[in-house]
């Protein structure tokens, strides 16, 4: 690759020890009008763990060094050696105190990494290795440090100053300069540390731990959305208190903050007692944020607040281990979420995703198992697969040692562990020898990547009444790692019978049979489980839960899983069954369409459908889930080659033949549910609109429902009702769409979260003038480039979330799309990169679409001084073609 900016490998196996230890940093900010200086006066000694190093080895980049000293003697250039990226400090004692003063201008910092301006404020963001921007420090996880900062900047311009820990002191200056004084008693990681300096309004309010500590809980926004934080903030006192009831862990600090900002790369950061948020995950008010919107805010506070025991308390040894903190932290809002909602309702859609979004990444040019091997730039290991898929990882671990022990080894982790940086290994220790429990082969999970496939097939002895379940797995193969093993897989299951009762299950040996329901691990290539005393031969009801992230392939007839998707006990179960029902009749349409032949609507499914739309006792938010056909990115995940337009047009036959046949009774559910007088943020009225707004959307595709979509949409009091109408009568095109959006935009135009919702309704319409769409939104006067959230809502939409636009057969979405990965590579490489995965699967399509984004791949290859980032995701999806040839 001609690319000079080639950088090197970083491998998990290289890990060494920092040669230091930093026992206190003492930081101080003079912020100015353009430039901040940082003073840091650091305090190290040599780690006697280590052999002794000559040198001390510090991160840094893009600043200008003022100067250094050592233990008060300023050094000049004979003493350090200084980098584009290190400064190496010559001939260091056993224990000394450096003091360096940087300047840095963070105004000009349009990374959203390191110190940074939003709106007319200042922030940073360290993670991963952010720190490193704002001044020279080994910035690595394991160097653990206790902060004291001082902020000094203008009162007026920047009257609020915030760090991580308790203020301690404050003071002013003349000149109209103030200065606050933070201290946090925890050591730390670099990652960890953050600032906000600016003029931010908060609302405030108080959390009593258990033991009786006193918290101090604040959100902080720009003045305007201070009407906007109340959710925020119910959600940040549930999550404290569940993380009290469920796991034990108490708040350590006296105070917890928030800050929403406008332009953040990710969802949120848990740096210690000053948590930095996207807006999206703060501000909400009914008309403003759907229901979905809410989750959201729940879900990310919750998050980030248990980071502050699974990341913070007990952080990273190094970034291979990030799914120590993530993979655990996810599985625990997902609990969370679980605990305050619809368990069944939660798990879905976390599987949903997990299919859609991880199964992909882990079949691609970026598959990774959850604990990386290697990487060239970190940010690109914040993946679905390291998040979602690692808490998938944590949740057999649960599976397997139930909640109780479970919580055992979660209680032996923090013994052992609180205040450290630890690896993956280090807590499936503790889950270990808290159970008394050898986890030997589950290890494996951590180091191999690929989805299983989980066979299941059985065989029936109607004389002996034995049934045998067989059961195997096999990985493929991935592009990152060939030789596969076999892994742990725990396969919650049961027996049903032909009219779906629940079946006693005895297995062989056993003396009794123990209930219905039981939990098989399967730990070989494949084993078989005989069942003795079963009656007929039955309809197996497997991975109920969902129990391992794999993919089932269980040779299931039509009729079996109608009787699965009416009767299971597992609602999971329930669900797939549907979803695998309604997959086949689209595949099979996809099929006769390429064929040349009509279409077909399988009257079994309009029955499934009639029956779930007569389910009145379930509840509806289940029922909403049932009914969502999948979409068309599973689709096309199952199909070995994707065929987009096939795919689209199929989809929306079955749509459309299922609104049609049942039009009365999506009618009939649809009014039930309109019945709510008021607007209600509970859990039941959600529920209700998730099961409105999906008849909508089916009844859209029928004569009544652009009446119905406008009618809601002119009635509706909430954001909810209102995105669903709007978003229905554009994407079926309905002559009232246009005027729709433009007194959408009319009332909106000065909100960015809500104007994100206009822009994505518009980049997702589907079809060959997506492309020209596309364009026009990106020169509105409310898209900016620079902004993460517009960029997600155009260019991540139109790219990821829009596959007939994006895939148009004449190359020109791929072309657009190259075009902005480009444009945004030179200002955020780490946005850059995520955008430039939508060229992920391009060896999955047809020839003509393979050489189309090949050609744009190449092309973004070319770019002269091209990130990191975005060069490594281009050129593994470029060595994807060996593996398609
Ligand atoms: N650590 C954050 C979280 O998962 C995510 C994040 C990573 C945010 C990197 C910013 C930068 O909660
Ligand atoms: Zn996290």
């Amino acid at each position: 690759m001609k690319n000079s900016t080639a950088r090197k490998i970083v491998r998990r196996v290289e890990y060494t020890p920092y040669p230091w230890i930093l026992d206190h940093v003492v930081l101080r900010f003079e912020i100015g009008d353009d430039t901040t200086r940082v003073l840091s006066r650091l305090h190290i000694r040599r780690n006697d763990a280590c052999a002794p190093a000559a040198d001390i080895d510090l991160d840094g980049q893009d600043m200008e060094l003022i100067s250094v000293s050592l233990d008060g003697l300023p050094l000049d250039d004979s003493g350090f050696t200084k980098t584009s990226e290190q400064l190496l400090i010559h001939d260091a004692p056993a224990s000394c105190t450096l003091e360096i003063e940087v300047q840095i201008e963070p105004l000009k910092n349009t990374t959203l990494t390191g110190l940074y301006p939003s709106g007319d404020f200042l922030l940073t963001q360290c993670e991963a290795e952010g720190f490193r921007r704002i001044t020279y420090f080994p910035d690595r996880p394991d160097v653990m440090s206790r902060y004291e900062v001082t902020l000094v900047a203008d009162k007026a311009r920047y009257p609020v100053l915030l760090s991580n820990g308790n203020s301690v002191g404050s003071g002013e200056f003349e000149g109209g300069r103030h200065w606050v004084r933070w201290d946090d008693p925890f050591a730390k990681p670099s990652y960890l540390f953050a600032l906000v300096a600016g003029h931010l309004s908060f609302i405030e309010d108080q959390f009593t731990t258990t033991s009786g500590r006193n918290v101090t809980l604040r959100v902080f926004v720009e003045p305007e959305n201070l009407d906007r934080c109340d959710h925020a903030m119910e959600s940040l006192i549930h999550s404290m208190k569940w993380d009290e009831d469920r796991f034990g862990l108490e708040y350590d600090l006296d105070i917890y903050n928030i800050v929403a900002t406008n332009d953040f790369n990710m969802g949120a950061m848990e740096n210690k007692s000053l948590n930095i948020f996207n807006s999206k995950y703060v501000l909400a008010r009914p008309d403003t944020a759907t229901d979905l919107d809410y989750q959201g805010i729940e879900g990310v506070i919750g998050h980030e607040y248990f980071h502050n025991w699974t990341g913070n308390r007990v952080t990273c040894q190094d970034w291979f281990q990030l799914t120590l903190k993530e993979g655990l932290t996810v599985f625990r809002d997902q609990e969370f979420s679980s605990d305050m909602h619809s368990r069944a309702v939660k798990r879905i859609r976390d599987v949903r995703a997990l299919r859609s979004r991880q199964f992909p990444e882990d079949a691609g040019p970026m598959s990774h198992p959850i604990r990386p091997d290697k990487y060239i730039e970190i940010n690109n290991f914040y993946t679905m697969t390291v998040y979602q898929k690692g808490a998938e990882i944590i949740r057999m671990y649960h599976t397997l040692l139930g909640e109780d022990g479970f919580q055992k080894g979660i209680r032996l982790y923090f013994q052992r562990h609180d205040g450290m940086a630890v690896t993956c290994d280090d807590f499936m220790a503790a889950m270990a020898d808290a159970n008394g429990v050898d986890l030997g082969r589950f290890g494996r999970w951590y180091g191999q990547s690929g989805t299983p496939e989980l066979k299941v097939s059985s065989s029936y002895d109607a004389d002996a009444k034995i049934y045998t379940l067989h059961l195997s797995q096999v990985t493929p193969s991935t592009h990152d790692q060939s030789n596969k093993q076999p892994l742990v897989i725990p396969v919650a299951m049961g027996l049903l019978s032909k009219d779906g009762h629940a079946l006693p299950l005895r297995l062989q040996g056993e003396q009794e049979g123990t209930g219905s329901s039981r939990l098989l691990v399967l730990d070989e290539e494949q084993q078989s489980f005989v069942f003795e005393g079963v009656e007929e031969r039955p309809i197996p009801s497997v991975l109920r839960g969902y129990s391992a992230p794999v993919k089932i392939d269980c040779p299931y007839s039509t009729a079996e899983l109608a009787v699965l998707m009416a009767h299971d006990s597992d609602a999971f179960v329930r669900w797939d069954s549907a979803q695998l029902l309604s997959q086949r009749e689209i595949l099979g349409n996809v099929s006769r369409l390429v064929e040349g032949a009509e279409p077909v609507l399988a009257p079994e499914l309009v029955d499934a459908y009639d029956a779930l739309l007569a389910d009145l006792d379930s509840d509806p938010g289940l029922v909403a889930e049932a009914l969502a056909l999948p979409g068309e990115d599973y689709l096309a995940e199952v199909m070995p080659v994707v065929d987009v337009d096939g795919i689209h047009a199929a989809r929306k036959f079955v749509k459309s033949g299922l609104a049609n046949a049942l039009q009365q009774q999506f009618l009939q559910r649809y009014t039930d549910m309109c019945t709510d007088q008021v607007y209600s943020k509970d859990p039941v009225s959600m529920a209700r609109r998730s099961l409105k707004n999906i008849c909508l959307s089916f009844l859209l595709e029928t004569a009544s429902g652009e009446g119905l979509a406008e009618a809601q949409l002119a009635g509706s009091d909430n954001m909810t009702d209102t995105l669903a109408a709007l978003q229905g009568l554009v994407w079926v095109e309905a002559p009232a769409a246009e005027t729709a959006l433009q007194s959408f935009e009319h009332q909106w135009r000065d909100d960015a979260l809500v104007m994100d919702k206009w822009f994505s309704i518009q980049a997702s319409i589907p079809g060959e003038h997506a492309v020209g769409r596309v364009k026009t939104l990106l020169d509105h006067p409310g898209f900016s480039i620079s902004n993460p959230n517009k960029v997600r809502s155009v260019i991540g939409v139109f790219s990821m979330m829009n596959p007939t636009g994006f895939h148009t057969a004449d190359g020109s979405g791929y072309r657009l799309h190259a075009d902005q990965v480009i444009a945004l590579d030179s200002l955020n490489p780490q946005m850059a990169a995520r955008m430039t995965g939508a060229f992920n699967s391009w060896t999955r399509y047809d020839e003509n679409r393979r050489n189309l984004m090949r050609t744009e791949l190449k092309r973004i290859a070319a770019v002269q001084n091209l990130s990191p980032d975005v060069s490594e995701i281009v050129s593994n999806a470029i060595g994807m073609d060996k593996n398609n040839k």
